[in-house]
């Protein structure tokens, strides 16, 4: 494990009110040394113009992104680059028609019809990658478009719900949507059948689009069962669902145990006969039409639908791939993350797809069969632009620190994302992996935010392992206090890291629920809510940072109630209500705990109902219960069951001393605490009777729960 923050700075006093505050905190840390590109990538690289940099300083705000919705095809072009008039729900391009699917597949033809748009490299090893070229794409798109739209019946406006892993098909279907202006919903294939159909009902899709199965991590995964459990979940919550479209992973046989219902479940293969070789003509939409809804983890128990569009989303991904990705169409790029997740919508489909680049599609788990798995389809394919969290780099490196010497790959780029990397598996990354030459860009940004925020730019500036870096072209951040004061550069303390400004990547609204949108990210911070300036309706992101003296952000984490596990967000609420419902639970509470490979794992405290008895049942219980209502990936680590919670005088559990205890730290002040003796007896529990506190601890967990 590296070193962590907490070690290196000074004890602090005590705040008066036992509270702490972010900007209360002084942090310090070690400055890094710099690393600066190299020559060869400045020599092909796509921003190496300081000139084309001042074009999106603030007083050429927003012209400036003008520069990215060139990047597309437009069928119209706009007429107003910013529409500040009902804020925060800002208009980008406004006037202008555009199709997505069109810009990621037709548009390209006439030069790449003959160039790989996907290579889709299957999980076990002795499957032989495949290509799916330009031309190729462009005719699947096509005929599955047609399948939407004349045997589903769907049509621009319609959501779709898309529960499915890493095959070519996914992209293929999120293309057909975009074709048709039909919105897509792509849920995380790891999540399970109930978490599907509840984000299902939230959307109001009708169609929900499977898999058969997969193959992760050596075993296959039979994934259409998944569909049984999402209908009657969405079912319950008002929900019909009409049709089930399952794509198989080997063409010819269908792999599940899952039985088809006829008339419901369809096997995509069969019904595309009758669609051979239709041409669908790509629906022009308005700029501001939706593109697609993102679901994320939030403050509440319910996921809320990040709901992103058409123009501004696909511009800001183009352009950020551009510029920050340095994609060409000659380069063979490949992100390692899931579509399921923003990253894998806007960096491994939208973005390289709207520049013509060749993006490489992994099914399974890096390190299958072994750590060296990624280097071996780097070497194989010609990869030189990775992109990948840091969860992922701190596995590989401790699976095989050496395996990466081994292959002959170059990659003259490589991409960060997710979560703060720790400076010493920064320096492994850039030494072992980008074998000493290739740039590496620490991206910071969320689901929301549709794209890059925060990052070097990769040929200009130099990296600072641990850092960020400066914000992105046309991006305006500050640090606030909870106090609204600034938090400036150098002067080593932390707050809420906001966006002064709106970019055309934001998302639009929270789908269904606009007041939840601007409470969430606009009422912290907005000077007037009367105002129609955007100078007076900062976005507030949710992340604790720090801005050293060289202009450079460091990202803390979260400062609310989400746990970002393995680069992955998952809110402790949705946690806590997946405990709640079984039966014998009486409290629950859900904490961070710091995990040397995920960054942050969950721990999860129980209080059994009186006259019921906490046996090992339960807690089995309550393991099952949050993988079908959420999935695997939210399994906790620990389960404590205690006699109490510590709460305040109102009742309100504090989930900062829970969160201490779990990772060893001082508890801090208790004494305003209803029941301050409890702490104890929970830490003799946990910890065992002797174990003295070790560490003072990183933000995100000192702080937990007190936001948000
Ligand atoms: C965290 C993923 C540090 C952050 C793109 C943010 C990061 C959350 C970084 C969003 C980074 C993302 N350094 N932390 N480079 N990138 N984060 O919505 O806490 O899945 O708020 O989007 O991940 O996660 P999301």
């Amino acid at each position: 494990m590296p070193k962590s923050k907490a070690s290196s700075r000074p004890p602090k006093s005590k705040p008066a009110n036992g509270k702490l505050t972010e900007a209360q905190i002084a942090v310090h840390w070690k400055e890094e040394q710099y690393f600066y590109p190299t020559k060869e990538f400045k020599a092909q690289a796509n921003l190496v113009d300081p000139a084309f940099v001042k074009k999106f300083s603030e007083k050429n705000f927003p012209k400036c992104f003008n520069v990215y919705a060139n990047l597309l095809s437009w069928d119209k072009k706009w007429k107003k680059t910013l529409d500040t008039s009902k804020p925060p729900f800002w208009k980008w391009f406004v006037g202008g028609k555009l199709n997505a699917s069109y810009n990621c597949v037709d548009r390209h033809l006439a030069e790449h019809k003959n160039k790989a748009a996907f290579i889709f490299v299957p999980e076990p090893e002795n499957e032989p990658a495949q290509v799916l070229t330009y031309r190729e794409l462009y005719i699947r798109v096509n005929e599955t478009a047609a399948m939407l739209r004349d045997f589903c019946g769907l049509k621009a406006g319609d959501r779709v719900t898309i529960h499915m892993p890493m095959i070519p098909e996914l992209p293929i279907t999120m293309l057909a949507c975009a074709r048709l202006g039909v919105v897509h919903s792509v849920v995380f294939g790891g999540f399970s059948g109930e978490a599907c159909g509840l984000r299902a009902a939230d959307s109001g899709s009708r169609i929900l689009i499977y898999a058969d199965g997969y193959y992760r991590n050596g075993k296959w995964i039979d994934h259409k069962g998944n569909a049984d459990v999402a209908i009657e979940t969405a079912k319950k919550e008002g929900q019909r669902i009409d049709k089930v479209l399952v794509w198989r992973r080997y063409p010819g046989h269908t792999r599940t145990e899952s039985p088809m219902v006829t008339g419901r479940d369809y096997i995509v293969e069969e019904v595309l006969r009758d669609y051979r070789g239709k041409i669908v003509e790509p629906v022009s939409l308005d700029a501001e039409a939706p593109l697609f809804l993102m679901y994320t983890s939030g403050t509440t128990g319910k996921p809320k639908g990040c709901q992103h569009r058409t123009g501004g989303y696909l511009a800001y991904a183009a352009g950020t791939s551009k510029f920050y990705q340095d994609l060409h169409p000659s380069d063979v790029y490949w992100c390692m993350a899931d579509i399921g997740w923003i990253t894998g919508h806007s960096y491994i489909v939208y973005g390289p797809l709207a520049l013509a680049a060749t993006s490489v599609l992994y099914e399974g788990v890096p390190q299958f069969p072994d750590a060296a798995r990624p280097w071996r389809i780097a070497e194989r394919l010609g990869v030189n632009i990775f992109h990948t969290s840091p969860t992922a780099i701190r596995m590989l490196r401790k699976a095989g620190a050496d395996e990466p010497k081994k292959y002959n790959y170059s990659f003259k780029h490589m991409t960060t994302v997710g979560e703060p990397i720790e400076p010493e598996v920064w320096r492994w990354y850039y030494e072992v992996v980008g074998k000493n030459k290739a740039a590496i860009v620490d991206t910071w940004w969320q689901t929301e935010t549709g794209g890059f925020l925060i990052t070097t730019k990769p040929a200009l500036d130099r990296m600072k392992p641990g850092s960020a870096g400066p914000a992105a072209l046309g991006i305006f951040p500050v640090i606030w206090d909870e106090n609204n004061k600034e938090v400036k550069a150098g002067q080593h303390a932390a707050g809420n890291i906001c966006i002064r400004n709106p970019w055309p990547g934001i998302m639009q609204t929270i789908w269904g629920n606009p007041d939840r949108f601007v409470q969430q990210y606009y009422a912290k911070y907005c000077k007037n809510p009367k105002s129609k300036k955007w100078q007076d309706w900062p976005y507030f992101a949710g992340d604790g940072a720090m801005l050293s003296a060289d202009g450079y952000y460091r990202i803390l984490g979260r400062v609310d109630d989400v746990i970002n596990v393995a680069g992955h967000r998952l809110g402790t609420k949705e946690i806590e209500s997946a405990c709640l419902s079984v039966p014998e639970i009486a409290e629950a509470a859900v904490v961070p705990v710091v995990d040397e490979i995920k960054g942050r794992v969950p721990e999860v405290y129980i209080s059994i109902k009186p006259g019921m008895t906490p046996n090992k049942q339960v807690i089995d219980k309550v393991i099952s219960t949050i993988e079908t209502m959420i999935g695997k990936i939210a399994r906790p680590k620990k389960i404590h069951v205690v006699p109490d919670m510590p709460k305040t005088r109102s009742g309100k559990i504090m989930r900062r001393v829970l969160a201490a205890i779990s990772n060893r730290m001082h508890t801090g002040d208790i004494t305003t605490l209803a029941n301050p003796d409890i702490v104890e007896q929970i830490r003799e529990l946990v910890q065992g009777r002797d174990a003295t506190p070790l560490a003072d601890g990183p933000e995100d967990i000192r702080l937990f729960g007190e936001q948000g």
